[in-house]
């Protein structure tokens, strides 16, 4: 059930964490995953580096459930007062978008790494393997996920560019409380 704590006006230490490391850790991961599918990266290191990107990555998705769960069911602040319902309504659309798209761009990684004829283990910062999930393997499957992944990453890029010119917007232009509570910053606004 979604609740506005009494008198909270901007995110909790929980929010506020857990949203920075979403941030970094998907940022991180582009650029790794755009960088170790270059045809140039030496074999021997681009092997390390996938390896690394699949540990991070699934990080990113066990990170991101529970920013969900946080996010459905933990505390919220009441909207900024200055937006109106539809500039409300458009920031909370993307949100949502946002944290869909959190999930489904590591889980479709996981599948590329499920369906690979390969069969390359999956190790988390190889401590322990992560199972693949019971899905038939092919190369044509191989291909149509590792699109599918990439297409989902760049959007999340093309979204997260939007998403944070706004943040920028409300900042310098706005003038509003929008991106000082998101940073836990106090402010006078
Ligand atoms: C939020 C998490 C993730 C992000 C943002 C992300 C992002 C990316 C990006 C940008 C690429 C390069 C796409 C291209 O230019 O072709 C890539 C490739 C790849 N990713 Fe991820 N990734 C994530 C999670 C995962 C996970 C969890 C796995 C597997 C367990 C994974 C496996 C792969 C693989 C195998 C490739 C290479 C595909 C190929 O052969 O070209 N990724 N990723
Ligand atoms: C430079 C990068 C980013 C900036 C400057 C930024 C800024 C902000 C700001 C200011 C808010 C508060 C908006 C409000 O109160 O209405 C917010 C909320 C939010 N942002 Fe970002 N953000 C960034 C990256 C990301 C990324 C990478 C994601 C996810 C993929 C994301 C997902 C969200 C979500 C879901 C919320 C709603 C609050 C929550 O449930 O955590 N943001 N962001």
């Amino acid at each position: 059930m979604r609740r506005h704590a009494k008198g909270l006006d901007r995110y909790n230490f929980v929010t506020i964490t857990l949203h920075w490391l979403v941030a970094l850790l998907i940022f991180g991961l582009i650029v790794l995953g755009f960088a170790m599918t270059r045809r140039s990266v030496d074999p021997a290191l681009q092997f390390s580096l996938f390896q690394w990107h699949k540990s991070f990555g699934m990080l990113a998705l066990l990170v991101s459930l529970v920013r969900l769960a946080y996010s459905l069911f933990g505390p919220r602040p009441k909207p900024v007062a200055e937006m109106s319902a539809l500039e409300h309504g458009a920031a909370r659309g993307m949100h949502h978008l946002l944290l869909l798209l959190a999930l489904a761009v590591p889980l479709a990684g996981w599948m590329i790494a499920s369906v690979s004829t390969l069969e390359i283990p999956t190790f988390a910062f190889d401590l322990v393997v992560i199972p693949h999930l019971p899905v038939a393997k092919s190369d044509a499957a191989e291909a149509w996920w590792t699109t599918a992944h990439a297409v989902l990453a760049y959007l999340v890029l093309a979204l997260v560019a939007l998403h944070a010119s706004a943040a920028l917007y409300h900042h310098y232009i706005r003038r509003d409380a929008v991106l000082i509570r998101m940073l836990g910053l106090r402010g006078h606004r």
